[in-house]
């Protein structure tokens, strides 16, 4: 078993990794590695982001933009957090994206950046590559960290746990210190094999848990890796109970919950109930159609359920140019037959972002020394009970380059591979068996969709927290027994949490933001 000694690893490739590694490479000194557990390093939730980027708008100033963060977060948004953003934010996003990796975000016939609009800002200020915005900007990145040969990126590398002292430690004195993290143990998804990965400081940008639910925008590597792997350790989680849907994705079932952007509504779709009715200024009359996400999610699902509408109707048919500005969606569209923009898009909401997550600190640092955690798998309290659109790229870049800055000042050094114990697994024997991981999986997701869901209350949510103890032995039984691969690692991980999740919302009581509660 190999093991590799750095002094920097970061778990994930997407926007927030890839900014720390990039702060962190201009020393070429120092080493780091990128691990991922997709074979496409491209791949990842950063790719999915099809609406943009939020920067500052023509006439536009951080104060706006603070105070639209803030909104939006219901009163739960950290001020501190948000004014960090909208500064530093717009400054990374000409001086990094813009200028050092030529991200080709759209302009106008002018040739001045095109910024758009999406729900709750108060003004256009999103920059965007079409709808494809994440993926433009993600392979911008992945070129430019290419020219750093100080970092490596490792691929089909899943992380199995995190090297934790005292309880990996074999000095036994080290229970006398502060939980200290050390790397983590990482699957060789080619060999089986799992190795040591020790480091001086670990960085978890893992991303999301969407897959946790039935219905979601997240790509398949969103099962809480992170979060889960840092509450075994006993990191510190937060606000796991505002887990934001996304209010339109395309709602036909070879659609998958494809995601029809916010920024289509920005400019000028128009949510209508099957029989033509436009809903949304019932709901919100100072908004309309460009609410926040949580209060059009909850009005879409309030027309659905009172009503019996399998979904409602997004219209496109006002929006100048509909293929060029959004050549995916239209594309999409159009494949299963839906005849935009003549015909309007049947939209469902579905998850698509947890708020909450690993408590950090400004510069991205956990409970735990030596640990970091940026991008969706933290909560730096930027997002509050609900996520201001276009925003979750933007706090990824900012707070990666943050801890990146911060593991830089403090330079920890990885421990001597001696203190450190090699992985054992109770069994290498028979391989996990697929169709016991797709059950438990599904277990898993229509317990989340219909209990921890949209609306909630305390019986489901008691009901969610049984079955999910209950899912959790049998899972853990199942780990021991099976042969590890990441689709058990992967399992074990997303009934964690699962479990997370619903019990942040059983114990909250009050409704805000994402999190409702119809006993509250
Ligand atoms: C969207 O394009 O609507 C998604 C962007 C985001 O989640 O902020």
């Amino acid at each position: 078993m190999t093991v590799v000694s750095t002094d920097v690893l970061i778990v994930g490739a997407g926007i927030a990794g890839l900014s720390c590694a990039l702060r962190l490479a201009r020393d070429r000194e120092r080493h780091v590695v990128v691990i991922t557990r997709a074979g496409d390093p491209l791949e990842g939730a950063t790719r999915h982001a099809q609406g943009g980027i939020a920067t500052l708008g023509p006439g536009d100033s951080p104060e706006q933009l603070v105070a639209d963060i803030l909104r939006a977060g219901a009163g739960l948004s950290l001020r501190r957090a948000a004014e960090i953003v909208a500064t530093e934010g717009p400054e990374l996003v000409r001086d990094l994206l813009l200028e050092e990796a030529g991200v080709p975000f759209d302009r106008t016939p002018e040739g001045d950046l095109h910024y758009t609009r999406e729900g709750a800002h108060s003004t256009p200020r999103i920059l965007h590559v079409g709808d494809q915005t994440g993926a433009a900007i993600i392979g911008a990145l992945h070129s430019l960290i290419e020219k750093f040969s100080n970092v490596e990126l490792v691929t089909r590398a899943t992380a199995v746990d995190l090297i934790t002292f005292p309880h990996h430690a074999r000095d036994p004195l080290k229970v006398y210190e502060p939980v200290t993290c050390h790397g983590a143990y990482v699957l060789d998804q080619g060999t089986g094999e799992v190795h040591r990965y020790i480091a001086g400081a670990t960085v978890l940008a893992t991303g999301g848990l969407g897959r946790i639910y039935r219905y979601t925008t997240n790509p398949p590597g969103a099962r809480g890796d992170g979060l889960a792997m840092a509450h075994r350790a006993g990191a510190r989680v937060i606000n796991a109970e505002y887990v934001q849907f996304h209010p339109t994705t395309l709602a036909i079932p070879e659609g998958d919950n494809f995601l029809i952007s916010e920024a289509v509504r920005g400019e000028g779709g128009r949510l209508l109930t099957p029989d033509g009715r436009q809903f949304m200024r019932d709901y919100a009359p100072e908004w309309g159609d460009l609410a926040p996400r949580d209060v059009v999610a909850r009005a879409i699902h309030r027309e659905m359920t009172l009503h019996g509408y399998p979904y409602v109707f997004l219209d496109v048919s006002g929006i100048d140019n509909f293929a060029g500005r959004f050549p995916t969606i239209f594309r999409k569209c159009r494949e299963l037959g839906i005849q935009v923009p003549e015909e309007p898009i049947p939209v469902v909401p579905a998850a698509h972002y947890a708020c909450g997550g690993i408590w950090t600190d400004d510069w991205g640092r956990t409970t735990l020394r030596n640990l970091y955690a940026v991008g969706e798998v933290a909560c730096t309290g930027l997002h509050g009970a609900n996520r201001l659109a276009s925003t979750s790229l933007l706090e990824g870049l900012v707070f990666g380059d943050r801890a990146g800055r911060s593991i830089a000042r403090e330079s920890p050094r990885p421990v001597p591979e001696r203190e450190i114990p090699p992985w054992e697994h109770p069994t290498d024997g028979a391989p996990a068996d697929p169709a016991l991981i797709h059950r438990d999986w599904r277990s898993i997701q229509y317990t989340m969709w219909y209990y921890v869901g949209l609306s909630r209350d305390a019986h489901r949510l008691a009901r969610a927290i049984r079955d999910l103890r209950h899912l959790w032995e049998d899972i853990v039984d199942f780990y021991r027994r099976a042969r590890l691969d990441d689709s058990l690692l992967g399992l074990r991980n997303g009934v964690q949490a699962a479990l997370i999740v619903a019990e942040a919302a059983w114990h909250n009581r009050e409704s805000r933001g994402a999190h409702f509660r119809e006993d509250a």
